[in-house]
């Protein structure tokens, strides 16, 4: 597969097609965006800001970084390319290869997803021709994702931008699929950014993940299921298939259960007891249950 960056982005103030040269990006009503040292644009604007650091922060970035770079997490991420895979195909089937199949990650964190999806397409002999953009609000976690580079040393065909699910900084209708893996999903905001028969692949936790480490960190421990997607409908989404994703890892360090649980909302909830209890483990086999849920828009 050919994969490149995506090109086609919008202000995230009124709309407008950004243009720009290397160095900055603007809109027709003269909104403008400055490319940051890393390579990635920042294009949250201060008054659509809801903290003045919004979004993971630097420790969990970190922690999540060291953890999938371990590659625990690669059966999602082959989930996620095979997905992305059988769409662009499809797609391009009906287009007669018209055009680049457009793909977004909304709350792409630090990277890794993309990274391997651009790995993966590599290795691929369909000649499917991806265009890729992976945005986030927090600007650590961007900042991180624009530093990976492939194994050549040369940066990732990915355009990096910081952005609210709110405000997907997309031209309208104009990405095919949305990815949003343990995220936060905005359906009005992707909507905008989505034609009549786009895509998104959300992937959430299912009942049975991490559950020996929530049994190990929780007096009581309930099975909880995946995120309702009920407001979906509303904007237009309709669920087209549910897969379980279910694989067992071997945490070998204290610091691999650390990174795991510091990825997690646990982080912050977990009792005192809890915390204590982990901090004294440095090995455990655990379970990862994840429901991928793809829905289109009608
Ligand atoms: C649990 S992390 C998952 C990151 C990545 N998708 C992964 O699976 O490794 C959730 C991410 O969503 C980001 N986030 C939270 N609210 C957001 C929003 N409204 N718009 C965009 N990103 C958001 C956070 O900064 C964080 O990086
Ligand atoms: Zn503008």
């Amino acid at each position: 597969m050919r994969v490149a960056g995506l090109t086609d982005l919008a202000c995230t103030i009124d709309g407008t097609p950004l243009i720009g040269d290397g160095a900055s990006l603007r809109c027709g009503h003269g909104h403008s965006f400055d490319r940051a040292r890393d390579g990635y644009w920042n294009l949250v604007v201060v008054q659509h800001k809801a903290s003045s650091d919004p979004g993971d922060s630097k420790e969990m970035v970190t922690a999540r970084r060291r953890f999938l770079n371990t590659g625990l997490y690669s059966p999602i991420a082959a989930h996620v390319f095979e997905t992305v895979r059988d769409l662009a195909v499809s797609t391009r089937r009906a287009d007669g290869d018209a055009r680049a199949f457009t793909i977004a990650d909304a709350g792409c964190g630090e990277g890794y997803y993309l990274q391997r999806l651009v790995e993966l397409a590599a290795q691929s002999s369909d000649t499917a021709a991806l265009r890729l953009a992976g945005f986030d609000v927090s600007k650590w976690a961007v900042q991180a994702a624009a530093k990976r580079r492939a194994n050549d040393g040369a940066p990732l065909p990915v355009r990096w931008l910081v952005a609210n699910n709110r405000r997907p900084p997309f031209a309208a209708q104009s990405i095919d699929l949305m990815l949003c893996l343990f995220g936060f999903p905005v359906w009005e905001g992707f909507r905008a950014a989505q034609a009549q028969g786009g895509a998104v692949l959300l992937i959430d936790p299912g009942p049975d993940h991490l559950i020996e480490l929530r049994r190990i960190i929780y007096p009581d421990v309930t099975q909880t299921e995946p995120q309702s997607i009920e407001r979906a409908a509303a904007s237009g989404y309709w669920l087209v298939r549910t897969e379980t994703v279910r694989f067992s890892i071997e945490l070998e360090t204290r610091e691999a259960v650390q990174d795991l649980v510091a990825m997690t909302p646990h982080a912050h909830r977990m009792p005192e007891a809890g915390r204590m209890a982990l901090a004294a483990i440095d090995r455990l086999l655990v379970t990862v249950d994840v429901v991928a849920r793809l829905l289109t828009l009608d």
